[in-house]
């Protein structure tokens, strides 16, 4: 049903993103091919980008806006960086895909083997959601057991096994006793009863479970840091203590690290927390803009992925474009001991203090939360701290939507919901951080 034009945020003109997405919508379920470029996520059409170069990019309507959210993370180096241009382009000119091994696919694999802490071995896949699945099943292979731990509030990607009580329900209920919900229709009731889920942050609850239940669960799945709500940090020695249980109870480590991979540092979370997990996946900063994902572990397992043992397969998987690109990538990120990561950290970091500060000055009711290379998040929220899921249900994402409106007023594009991350890239100058900072006072301000 055709509708009149609204601009997306009231003074910005939206035509062209507008017009784009009536027809998207009339072709396409929901105009777009993902639930999370789509309306509610954003509100009312989701914007059309047509063009990025370092941390800025232009929406269809020609509107300049810097980047806070690079493609959900994965353009740690900006956008069209020419490194990673020049071997892109030099490759197409020889082909994309030929569906067997290539020379530059055993560089890689050469040298994640080298940067990533547990990487004994690697396979590559094309996405964050195919290399957790595998990652499951792999561990689901070594132990002869079926169920998993996942954490609320974490997210490994769209497919049934892990979409789980987690999309907008608040969890009720003791820990231990809570009921599961289906994300999607169609997840089967048998998949879910495969999963444990609990709260994030607490130790002792997943002791309790291991120790009644470690008989029939394969491996416990999470996040180093929360990203999927904002950014929450682990408590001092979770993730540690979430590794030495698994050692005590047989059960596969798997770190997802799908966002902090070569990002938190050159060797991800791993490197930043001191882990060596059994398991872990890799997927945005390793192809800087790329579709490629990894997953990395123990030669104990890794060596059981081969025909007649534990499946791994894919069409497109470790294909030469996307494997010369994550060349370039890892090649940028590794340069001069990964001095980029100085950079990174120091300009996640005026962002994080910048925003808090702004917070402080406008007496907002709120605070920012974040880990240096990693960025961080503006909560609208009564509370000091938020450590999990249930914590995450005190924020107010209808005021977050507005401050987003607001700045993307400014020229400054935030994601529309707060449960989305804040992301910073080489690319960021002192001035781009700069400029987010007094804008968002400004909107504050505003919203006060
Ligand atoms: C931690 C984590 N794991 C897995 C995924 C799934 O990755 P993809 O969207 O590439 O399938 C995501 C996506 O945002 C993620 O944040």
């Amino acid at each position: 049903m055709a509708r009149d034009y609204v601009s997306y945020a009231e003074g910005l003109n939206t035509k062209k993103s507008w017009s784009l997405y009536e027809r998207a919508s009339k072709v396409m379920p929901g105009g777009a091919s993902s639930h999370g470029q789509c309306y509610p996520v954003f509100d009312p059409y989701p914007l059309t980008f047509e063009k990025g170069r370092g941390s800025h990019i232009w929406d269809a309507d020609g509107n300049e806006y810097i980047d806070f959210i690079l493609s959900m993370g994965p353009c740690i180096l900006g956008h069209c960086h020419p490194t990673l241009m020049k071997a892109a382009a030099d490759q197409l000119k020889k082909g994309t895909a030929f569906a067997v091994l290539n020379e530059n696919e055993v560089k890689l694999a050469e040298l994640v083997c080298k940067i990533v802490p547990n990487a004994e071995m690697v396979r590559f896949s094309n996405s964050g959601a195919e290399a957790t699945m595998s990652a499951i099943r792999f561990a689901r292979a070594y132990t002869g057991k079926t169920k998993i731990i996942k954490f609320e509030g974490a997210y490994h990607g769209a497919y049934d096994q892990v979409m789980v009580g987690f999309g907008g329900v608040q969890p009720v209920g003791p820990a231990m006793a809570r009921v599961n919900t289906p994300v999607s229709w169609g997840v089967p009731e048998e998949v879910l009863s495969t999963v444990i889920q609990l709260p994030w942050n607490d130790l002792s609850v997943v002791e309790k479970t291991l120790k009644r239940r470690s008989h029939e669960i394969a491996a416990i799945i999470t996040e180093p840091v929360l990203m999927n709500i904002g950014t929450v940090l682990p408590e001092e020695g979770y993730l540690n203590g979430l590794q030495e249980l698994c050692h005590k109870y047989d059960v596969v480590f798997i770190l997802d690290e799908v966002i902090s991979g070569f990002r938190l540092a050159l060797g991800g979370a791993q490197e930043y927390f001191n882990l060596r997990p059994d398991l872990a996946t890799y997927a945005k900063a390793l192809g800087a803009g790329f579709p490629i994902s990894a997953i990395t572990g123990k030669r104990e397992i890794m060596e059981n992925v081969v025909p007649g043992k534990m499946m791994h397969s894919g069409t497109y998987n470790a294909n030469p474009l996307v494997v010369t690109a994550a060349l370039a990538s890892l090649t940028e990120l590794s340069r001069n001991n990964g001095a980029i990561y100085k950079h990174l950290n120091k300009i996640g970091t005026m962002l994080m203090e910048g925003l808090q500060d702004a917070v402080d000055e406008t007496k907002t009711k709120g605070m920012v939360q974040g880990i240096g290379s990693g960025g961080c998040q503006l909560y609208f929220t009564d509370r000091k701290k938020i450590s999990n899921y249930k914590d995450f249900f005190s924020t107010d994402s209808t005021k977050y939507m507005k401050f987003h409106k607001q700045l993307l007023k400014r020229g400054v594009y935030f994601h529309p919901q707060q449960y989305e991350h804040l992301f910073v890239c080489t690319a960021h100058t002192e001035k781009d951080v700069d400029t987010a900072v007094s804008s968002a006072r400004e909107v504050l301000k505003q919203l006060a």
